[in-house]
């Protein structure tokens, strides 16, 4: 079996949305740390001052690509904590009232924070339905919104099928009524520019926090970060010694912070021209299996999507049998999102989308790390063509 490629940043490892290769400048920054010492940033000694200082300075780059405050930004243990920090913690400290709003497509930590507020603390939560494109209707949210609604949380793009939301429009609406706007950012602000801050910039301020995740920009997994407007009252989920301005306790990860903060600065410093590269390889990919993968169908947007991303479902295989082959080919791809890989169960991503139950099983999804070799390229089409055949002739 071939290896894929992981280390160039492109070649044949095609699971970028799950976990981007590590960037060479976050290696570079953990090993600094980790060989300076390792210290408490809380410890009232120089190895501890130096920790904090590694970790504000990471807070104030994180800010700066983000276009938000360094005293906005929040450190957490990934997307995934900070999903939870945000409609938790964001929904339990308002006064306002006792209802939420999401989409049907949105990352498994938000959609389950919002069911267990709803579960444990009496919320009340409609769930937005999605276009086959995966988009949200602005007319569906309006109608959704109530005198009391709490927080609307809508995804900037979609990890599964790579769909990007129309936010700004999105939050405008929920703003006008006073909704505290969350988006989770972990798949679009590893390859689009999204900015909380500046008037003007997009997603023009609209939203008042933004999540986002380390390794999807480059750096190590398990650090990630919530940007929440100052001001916004949040009831921490993780309690103990008030690290984080007291929204999220415990003794923090420095090497991992510092690593997410050198792989935001390095992602975010080339995303215009990444992205356009990016763009180059996914339409010539999904040019190719769409002309010559008997069965193809693009799913999500054709052009509102995530500039690596390309997903496929293949009428008459498995997703599960054409990872497989993929793997033997050298090739990582992953069946869906992560976290959907592996489960049995159609995405509920892809039925919200309004695909069949059996054609979601047969969902592909390649996310880029970097340029596709036209010999990579070649090599994935013939790998889906002959399974395509083997579906046929079995
Ligand atoms: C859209 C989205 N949100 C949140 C997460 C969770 O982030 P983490 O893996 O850092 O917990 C993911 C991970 O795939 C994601 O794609």
């Amino acid at each position: 079996m071939t290896e894929p490629d992981r280390g160039s940043g492109s070649g044949s490892y095609l699971d970028a949305a799950a976990t981007a290769p590590l960037r060479p400048e976050a290696l570079d920054a953990m090993l600094r740390v980790f060989t300076a010492g390792q210290a408490n940033a809380s410890s009232v000694h120089s190895p501890g001052f130096r920790a904090r200082e590694e970790i504000e300075a990471a807070r104030a780059r994180v800010a700066a690509a983000l276009g938000a405050r360094p005293g906005d930004v929040i450190f957490t243990s990934g997307g995934t904590e900070a999903n939870s920090l945000a409609i938790v913690g964001l929904s339990l400290a308002s006064p306002r009232g006792r209802h939420l709003v999401t989409t049907a497509i949105e990352h498994s930590s938000v959609l389950e924070s919002c069911r267990y507020l709803e579960r444990v603390f009496g919320f009340e939560l409609t769930v937005l339905p999605v276009d086959g494109e995966g988009r949200v209707g602005p007319a569906d949210l309006r109608a959704a919104l109530r005198t009391d609604t709490t927080l609307v949380s809508v995804g900037l793009a979609n990890g599964e099928v790579g769909t990007v939301q129309d936010v700004p429009a999105l939050a405008a609406l929920a703003r006008e009524i006073g909704a505290i706007v969350h988006t989770d950012a972990v798949q679009a602000a590893a390859s689009l520019p999204v900015s909380v801050g500046a008037a003007g910039a997009w997603p023009g301020g609209a939203v008042d926090a933004l999540t986002v995740a380390s390794h999807k920009f480059g750096g190590p997994q398990g650090v990630g970060a919530l940007v929440a407007r100052s001001g916004l009252r949040i009831e921490p989920i993780i309690h103990g010694g008030g690290q984080e301005r007291g929204a999220r306790s415990g003794t923090e990860n420095v090497a991992g912070i510092a690593g997410f903060a050198a792989a935001v600065s390095a992602a975010t410093a080339q995303i215009g021209s990444a992205a356009l590269a990016l763009m180059e390889s996914r339409d010539a990919l999904t040019d190719r299996i769409l002309a010559e993968v008997p069965g193809a169908r693009l799913t999500g947007h054709p052009t509102e999507r995530l500039p690596g991303h390309a997903s496929f479902t293949v009428r008459g295989v498995s997703g599960e049998s054409l990872l497989v082959a993929l793997d033997a080919a050298g090739l990582a791809v992953s069946s869906g999102s992560a976290c959907a890989a592996g489960k049995s169960e159609p995405s509920p991503v892809l039925l919200a989308l309004g695909v069949s139950d059996e054609l979601a099983q047969t969902a592909v999804r390649f996310s880029l790390a970097g340029p596709l070799p036209s010999e990579t390229l070649d090599r994935i089409v013939r790998v889906l063509r002959a399974e395509v055949l083997r579906g046929v002739a079995g």
